[in-house]
């Protein structure tokens, strides 16, 4: 049945995989797009198409192929967009205009919290403001999901934060809000199963908060390990050589931002991860021994 079948873009990423993982674990027949990484999709249980999120002419064969009619948009500023806002943006809009083409009943764009409250100079995230002004603006049956911080940047290999034993490193040791990229799933198969409740509506995806020593002490509560912890590096090189994510971090630390909280987005979705949930589903560290204690 068409309707039961996802597209889900960027589906190898942090956020894609784990989104795949829930709308399957929901019951969807679920197809991933990527470049390169079929087999890691189809190990999965995804059906993978071969195909590049960027190229409008490869969306389109995407969803003719495989009849989907329900897409989960992710688009990624650093790597596939080259760190460039007005690339994202295009590659936004194309998925978009492709749904249009494609007459997708449901389109569930992941944007980012509190997007438009982020100084100017979150380049990364003042992108998403734009994508879904064109989003509600297309005529695409639409509803949006507002993550935070994903736990998942705590083992982050690709970005030079592998999650080891006994330590624990992020560019912030301040209380922040966070999200299971899993329950980003659960919340679009919440969406995708209710229309009727959720199109043109928006959804922050907020499940806990805390500063990095109670993220520590969730990994030695499953983990059984003592964990030190710190900052990835020191607040003045975060400014000089990663700016962008510098005032995204501020608008964390000094506003306490994004405004929502866990208890809102709970009522939802009650059993969204806690930190020591998310060590528990991650499973293992980057070399791949387990966490927790047997
Ligand atoms: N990190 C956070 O805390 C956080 C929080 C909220 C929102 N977000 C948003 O999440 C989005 C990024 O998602 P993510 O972290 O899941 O991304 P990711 O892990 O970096 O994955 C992005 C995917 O894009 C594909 N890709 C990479 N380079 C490409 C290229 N040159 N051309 C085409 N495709 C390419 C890759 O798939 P293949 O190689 O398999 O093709 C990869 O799986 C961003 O928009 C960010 O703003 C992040």
């Amino acid at each position: 049945m068409s309707s039961t079948k996802v597209l889900v873009l960027c589906a190898t990423g942090k956020a894609g995989r784990n989104v795949c993982k829930a709308l399957k674990d929901a019951g969807f027949e679920v197809y991933g797009t990527t470049r390169s990484n079929a087999k890691k999709l189809s190990d999965q249980g995804i059906t993978p198409v071969v195909c590049d999120y960027t190229s409008r002419k490869d969306l389109d064969r995407a969803l003719l192929e495989t009849g989907a009619k329900k897409l989960f948009v992710v688009t990624d500023y650093f790597a596939a967009a080259k760190s460039n806002g007005a690339i994202e943006i295009s590659h936004g809009k194309s998925a978009i205009d492709a749904a249009k083409a494609a007459a997708v009943d449901h389109l569930i764009f992941m944007s980012v919290a509190d997007a438009e409250l982020m100084d100017e100079r979150v380049k990364h995230i003042k992108t998403k403001v734009v994508i879904e002004d064109y989003l509600r603006a297309s005529g695409v049956k639409y509803s949006i999901l507002r993550p935070c911080a994903f736990f998942e940047n705590f083992d982050d290999p690709a970005n030079w934060n592998p999650l080891k034993k006994g330590r624990l490193k992020f560019l912030s040791d301040q209380e922040i809000k966070y999200c299971a990229t899993y329950d980003i799933g659960r919340a679009a198969a919440i969406m995708f199963k209710d229309p009727a409740k959720w199109l043109e509506k928006s959804l922050d995806v907020i499940s806990w908060k805390g500063d990095l020593s109670q993220v520590a002490s969730a990994l030695e509560k499953v983990g059984g390990v003592k964990v030190k912890s710190g900052l990835a590096m020191p607040l003045f090189l975060r400014k000089l050589f990663l700016k962008d994510l510098h005032y995204m971090f501020l608008y964390f630390e000094d506003q306490k931002g994004p405004k929502g909280e866990p208890e809102d987005f709970k009522t939802f979705l009650p059993d969204a991860f806690t930190a020591e949930d998310w060590f528990r589903y991650h499973g293992s560290y980057s070399n791949g021994e387990r966490i927790a204690r047997a």
